[in-house]
Order: structure tokens, then C-alpha cells, then sequence
């Protein structure tokens, strides 16, 4: 035995606690191959795949609907925030077509915003080299671990969800039946989500405020799965709630969103954007008036797209008076113009090649559905179904 040349277990795998390292890779190694090398090896084996580099990361996951014409109020509010994940995350997103279904009955309107809303990502910086990024629809084991977490959800929590009770009340209000346009789909969406989230080993959910409840569901029905078994069948995800996302003001100065039609839209073309952006509502203050700059919507736009130097010289000149609102607009045009001509270029590129896209989706789809695949047999295992 003594030629014996066993792995460099003096070495800790990269990454690994000090404590950890220190104990299970003691330093010098032995002389001899003993019973203390040999378990140093298997330990090493142990820990380094424990740590190697996808692992060492949490998951992450992102659940995208495809909702609409993307604008700007999504890319500060939702898809920044959840691009700026990668780094320090092993980052998963999706497209949620199936979600998207329960309220979106045109398929053109559903094939044309799931294709816009992927190469929108894609076109804002989504690397699918370094992350997963695939359809909802492509996953089966989605709709499989759909029906196994049915079983563990009581009707009672569908009947607390915050989107249902929405409807129940609005339907009250009318003195409609109840559940009157409410579809199962509608009805059960927190076990689809929860499916989504349990699926892939999510531990960090980033979301909204109103998303909340949705993840605590998921939490829920992993834990009834736990304890009906008595081991951790499930991972159990968390929400990472976004504290400070970007409040984006529509060109009426309220919330910029779809429903009031006050969206600046990320993908249009240049001479389009430039329109929109005049359309902006301003008061009658005349040219030569100094005005508030904090009290423009214009400006608040404007500091979205740019640092503090050129923030406080536009600030001095809105003060300074001698400066329109026509001219306002402009600069901010040139600022929005300067961070979406780029994507807009990468989604255009991206829209003349959709073969190129499902290509794309392909490749997320081969990558997640082994490990969704993982977590439903596991979960079948446990369940006696096999
Ligand atoms: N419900 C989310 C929304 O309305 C979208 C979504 C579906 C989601 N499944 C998810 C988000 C899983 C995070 C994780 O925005």
C-alpha cells in the first residue's frame, strides 16, 4: 500500500467553509494509508461534489407571464432586477404560457406575446448560456408534479388566494353567481405556481409585494408533502421580495402600466419612441418659467436612465428657467433613445430569426426538464407510485 498515491485530500474543494475544511482535511496529511486517509478520500469525494461551482450557488427562479407589449416600466420593475440575479444566483426563468392561458383564449395573441416577451428578455441581456430559460409548456414533469401537489392542497387555501377572493368579491358586488367567470385554471393557479417553483429546487423566489401569498402557498403544500412522509421530499422555496424596485411613472404621471395605456414600450422604433415621449402630459408653465424638477414626471424618467452627474446638471437647468418642456422631452428622448437602441437592435435580430428563438427555448428545455424530471420521481418514490 505504500506507493499509494490517494487524491490530494489535504486540498479543500474550492469554496468550502474554513471550519469545515479544517476538520475534514487536516493538514499534514497522514504517512500512511490508514483508515483516516481512506475516509478522507470519500469525504473528499463527498464535499467537493457538494461544492463544486453550479451547486455551490442558490437557485433562483423567475416566472415570467406573457402579458403584452413589454415597456419600460416592466424593465425597471421586473426584468432588471431579475437579470441582475444571475451573478449571484443559479438563475432559472420561464415563460409561464400555461398561465398565461387562463385569461389569453387568442392563440395568435398568446404564440405572438409569448415569442415577444422571450426575445424581449433575451434582447435586455437574458444569457441562456449561464442560465436556464425555457417554457413553462415544455416541461410535462410541470403538470405531473401539478397533479401530485393537488393532493396535498386543501380546497380552503384556493378558496384564501388573494387573486380568487378578487373575483368572488367583484362577482358579489354585481350580485353575479359567485364564481362567475372564475376558471379552474384561475382557481388552482397557486398549485401550478407552486408546481413551477417545487419542480426546479427553487430556494429564492424574487417577487412583487402582491406575488407573496403565492409563494407562501407553495410553502405550505411542500411542508404537508414533508410531513406526510416525514422527510424532505420537497425543497421549500422562499420569496425574496424586492424592497426597493423603481416606481415608474406612465406619460400621465400615475403608475406606468397597461391597463391605463400610459406605457412606454421598449421595442418600438426609434421615430415611434421619440412620438410617445412628446405625447408626454406637462403643465402650461411657459419656457422661460423655472420649474421643479422633482415634481416633473419627465425628470423622474430621466433619472432612470442616467448617473447622478448628468441628473443634478439637467436639475440646475430645469431650476434655472429658459429651459421648455418641449426641450425637457428631448433630453429625456436622447437618454431612453441611448439605453434601448442597443436591445432594440438585439430584438429586432432576434424577431427575424424565430427558428433561431425555439432553438433557444430548446436548449432551456433540455436543461430543465432532467431536473424537474428528478424532483417528480423523487416525489413518486416517496409517494409509493413508481
Ligand atoms: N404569478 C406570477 C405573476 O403573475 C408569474 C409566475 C407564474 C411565477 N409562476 C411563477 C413567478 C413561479 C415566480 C415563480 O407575475
Amino acid at each position: 500500500m505504500r506507493g499509494f498515491r490517494y487524491p490530494p485530500c489535504g486540498v479543500p474543494p474550492r469554496n468550502a467553509p474554513p471550519m469545515l475544511a479544517k476538520t475534514l482535511f487536516p493538514s499534514p496529511i497522514p504517512a500512511k494509508i490508514d483508515f483516516h486517509a481512506m475516509r478522507c478520500i470519500l469525504l473528499y469525494k463527498m464535499v467537493a461534489s457538494c461544492y463544486s461551482e453550479t451547486t455551490m450557488k442558490e437557485i433562483s427562479l423567475t416566472g415570467i407571464k406573457p402579458t403584452g407589449e413589454l415597456h419600460i416600466g416592466n424593465y425597471f420593475g421586473a426584468i432588471k432586477p431579475a437579470l441582475e440575479l444571475t451573478e449571484m444566483y443559479d438563475a432559472r426563468y420561464f415563460i409561464a404560457d400555461y398561465h398565461g392561458l387562463n385569461t389569453m383564449k387568442n392563440p395568435a395573441e398568446l404564440h405572438s406575446t409569448t415569442r415577444h416577451v422571450a426575445a424581449g428578455w433575451l434582447a435586455a441581456g437574458l444569457d441562456p448560456e449561464k442560465v436556464i430559460f425555457y417554457r413553462q409548456s415544455a416541461i410535462p414533469e410541470i403538470f405531473e408534479l401539478t397533479t401530485m401537489l393537488m393532493a396535498f392542497t386543501s380546497k380552503g387555501l384556493m378558496n384564501r388566494a388573494h387573486a380568487y377572493k378578487a373575483a368572488v368579491q367583484e362577482n358579489n358586488e354585481k350580485g353575479d353567481d359567485t364564481d362567475a367567470g372564475v376558471n379552474m385554471g384561475l382557481f388552482t393557479y397557486p398549485v401550478l405556481m407552486a408546481a413551477d417553483i417545487i419542480a426546479f429546487d427553487s430556494d429564492v423566489v424574487p417577487v412583487g409585494k402582491d406575488q407573496v401569498q403565492h409563494i407562501e402557498m407553495a410553502q405550505d403544500i411542500a411542508q404537508a408533502v414533508n410531513a406526510n412522509y416525514g422527510k424532505a421530499v420537497l425543497k421549500i422555496p422562499r420569496a425574496g421580495v424586492q424592497k426597493d424596485t423603481a416606481i415608474v411613472p406612465g406619460f400621465d404621471g400615475r403608475k406606468m402600466s397597461k391597463s391605463y395605456g400610459n406605457t412606454i414600450p421598449m421595442f418600438v422604433p426609434e421615430k415611434t419612441l421619440r412620438k410617445t415621449i412628446m405625447r408626454i402630459v406637462t403643465n402650461s408653465q411657459a419656457v422661460e418659467e423655472p420649474k421643479d424638477p422633482d415634481a416633473s414626471q419627465i425628470f423622474m424618467l430621466y433619472k432612470l436612465f442616467t448617473k447622478q452627474e448628468e441628473q443634478t446638471a439637467l436639475a440646475a437647468r430645469y431650476r434655472a428657467g429658459g429651459m421648455g418642456w418641449g426641450e425637457a422631452k428631448e433630453e429625456l428622448f436622447r437618454v431612453v433613445n441611448r439605453t434601448l437602441a442597443p436591445m432594440r437592435e438585439r430584438y429586432d435580430a432576434i424577431m427575424a430569426d424565430i427558428p433561431a428563438l425555439n432553438k433557444i427555448l430548446e436548449h432551456g428545455t433540455e436543461k430543465a426538464r432532467p431536473i424537474a424530471a428528478a424532483t417528480v420521481n423523487r416525489f413518486k418514490k416517496a409517494a409509493g407510485i413508481e
